[in-house]
């Protein structure tokens, strides 16, 4: 569905906002201040010794700002970026063209780098390490290896998926930082920015009411803001205010803790069809018709966030929290369980 609040990258239309309202230099990202303030001091001492900032690598949730942050890196670098994702990199050839293409001190941002297939993640290994390239010529008897420089380049690498990530390619990073969920705060401060940028007036409590719904997310507070700024020009004056926001979101079925149909339908079959669980990835993901790696990377993140679902070896656990929110108290588990 294109139009679900909580998916997994950016929808075609977004791609092109997401852009537009991309913060482009570390004043303006917002929140992550323990990874900004370590990062700003990475660039000032890269830029001071002039040379190519340590390989970076940042992992967390979809939609927290990972392909944000590296063009602000390089754009405080003060370098060009180059930008590709795993699956893209088909053949070693084409890692090489980009690789050699680089200029001093660039960067080269790899987004889902998990997805490298493991043939051309070892030709990154020697650029990474001592910025050179191993090169077959020729075939069979005649074929030999070639080594060729490239540019000193930073790579940063993006992935939701860390644990998939090798252990060669992960130990080549410099410097690794996880993303977080935002506060509240700082999504209503998201929100504010990007109202600003699309000219549209948000009342203050409203800013809040759509960071609340945003699970934690600055992508589905931008989401949220334009379905939001549609209904108030159509059905209110253009401005929203807290009731405008309110109907709203109520006419998209996004509830307080900004949970739409996928979370709600992922909780009650833990609890209504297995007495809260343990209950395995696999046959959740069957009972609610939705893939186990997307329910994995995208909606159990947020859950476990916020105290609702818990991951034991044994599988998936519903909460005390998760009751109390469907209205349902753990007496109600006993019963059902006896
Ligand atoms: N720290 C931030 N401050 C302000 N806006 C942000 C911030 N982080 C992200 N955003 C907004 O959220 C949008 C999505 O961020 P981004 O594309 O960087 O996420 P991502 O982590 O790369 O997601 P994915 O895993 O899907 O690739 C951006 O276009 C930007 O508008
Ligand atoms: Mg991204």
């Amino acid at each position: 569905m294109s139009d679900r609040l909580v998916s997994q990258g950016p929808t075609d239309e977004e791609r092109s906002l997401d852009v537009s309202l991309r913060p482009r230099g570390f004043s303006e990202y917002i929140g992550q201040k323990k990874v900004l303030a370590q990062l700003e001091i990475a660039v000032q001492a890269a830029r001071e010794r002039d040379e190519a900032m340590d390989h970076l690598l940042t992992y967390g949730p979809p939609g927290l700002g990972k392909t944000t942050l590296a063009h602000v890196v390089a754009n405080e670098l003060g370098v060009n970026i180059q930008t590709t994702a795993g699956p893209l990199v088909e053949k070693s050839g084409d890692l090489v063209a980009l690789l050699t293409n680089l200029e001093a001190r660039d960067v080269l941002f790899i987004d889902e780098i998990h997805r490298l297939h493991p043939s051309i993640e070892e030709v990154l290994y020697p650029a990474m390490e001592d910025f050179k390239l191993d090169i077959i010529i020729g075939q069979g008897p005649s074929a030999k290896s070639v080594r060729i420089p490239v540019s000193q380049f930073t790579l940063i690498g993006a992935t939701t998926r860390a644990g998939l990530l090798t252990s060669p390619l992960r130990s080549r990073f410099g410097i690794v930082h996880r993303l977080d969920f935002y506060t509240v705060a700082d999504l209503t401060a998201v929100v504010e920015r990007s109202a600003k940028l699309l000219g549209v007036s948000c009342r203050p409590e409203a800013a809040v009411s759509l960071a609340k719904r945003a699970r934690g997310t600055p992508r589905i507070a931008n989401r949220l803001l334009r379905r939001v700024r549609d209904y108030a020009q159509v059905k209110a004056d253009g401005t929203i205010t807290e009731e405008v926001a309110g109907e709203a979101l109520a006419l998209l079925e996004v509830d307080e803790l900004g949970f739409d149909e996928m979370d709600r339908s992922i909780l009650q079959t833990i609890m209504e069809k297995f007495s809260g669980g343990p209950v395995g990835l696999s046959t959740i993901a069957a009972v609610v018709g939705e893939e186990p790696d997307t329910i994995e990377d995208i909606y159990e993140p947020y859950l476990i966030q916020i105290g609702f679902l818990d991951r034991t070896p044994r599988g998936r656990v519903a909460t005390e929290r998760a009751y109390r929110h469907f209205g349902l108290t753990p007496v109600d588990r006993q019963k059902r369980l006896f």
